[in-house]
């Protein structure tokens, strides 16, 4: 039986929920001021330009961004495969102001099915035990908890990780 996620179109044409004309595709130079921006307001985190460059290195394709109709950032998702065979989502998070608008999904949908394209077999990600939002897109996503990691984050909350197979 496909479940709902599944069964939602992988293409890269505009998110209907978000305004029709937001789009994904890979990460550019040029968006990183917006990310960096998002990043500080969603994920509390300000990480030098640097980071993100190295960390696109191995793998282009699992940097995606959703960019609106002048091209400017609306979420991301930076995904990296350290492991063999598993993709790992490393950062996430769309503009306060466009939640819940199905970006975040779609930037999921496209992220799942590059990693299979990649030949990964597995999905992981970490996510602050508190943040319920997030562990609920996920569920919705067949991620389940698969260890508590205990002071996690450098503000000592604990955190879970979270894993998929990738069929
Ligand atoms: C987690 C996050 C990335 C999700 O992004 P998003 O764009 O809001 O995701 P979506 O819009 O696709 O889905 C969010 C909810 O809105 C609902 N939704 C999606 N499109 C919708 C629409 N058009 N109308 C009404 N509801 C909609 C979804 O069903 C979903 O509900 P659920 O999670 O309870 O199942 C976002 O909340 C975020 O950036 N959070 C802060 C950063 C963060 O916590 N990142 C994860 C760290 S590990």
């Amino acid at each position: 039986m496909r479940c709902i996620a599944e069964s939602v179109p992988h293409s890269l044409s505009p998110i209907p929920g978000a305004g029709g004309s937001t789009r994904l595709r890979s990460f550019e130079p040029a968006d990183l001021p917006t990310i960096i921006e998002i990043v500080a307001e969603a994920l509390r985190e300000r990480y030098d330009a640097s980071l993100y460059f190295s960390l696109r290195q191995a793998w282009p394709e699992g940097f995606l961004v959703a960019v609106d109709s002048r091209e400017r950032p609306v979420g991301f998702l930076l995904g990296v495969s350290q492991i063999e065979r598993e993709g790992r989502i490393l950062m996430f998070a769309v503009d306060r102001n466009q939640r819940t608008h199905g970006v975040g999904s779609a930037l999921m949908l496209e992220f799942l099915q590059r990693a299979r394209t990649k030949g990964l077999r597995r999905a992981t990600l970490e996510v602050r035990v508190g943040n319920v939002t997030a562990i609920r897109f996920y569920s919705r996503f067949q991620f389940s908890v698969v260890d508590l990691l205990r002071a996690y984050y450098s503000d000592g909350e604990n955190g879970y990780q979270m894993a998929r197979d990738l069929p």
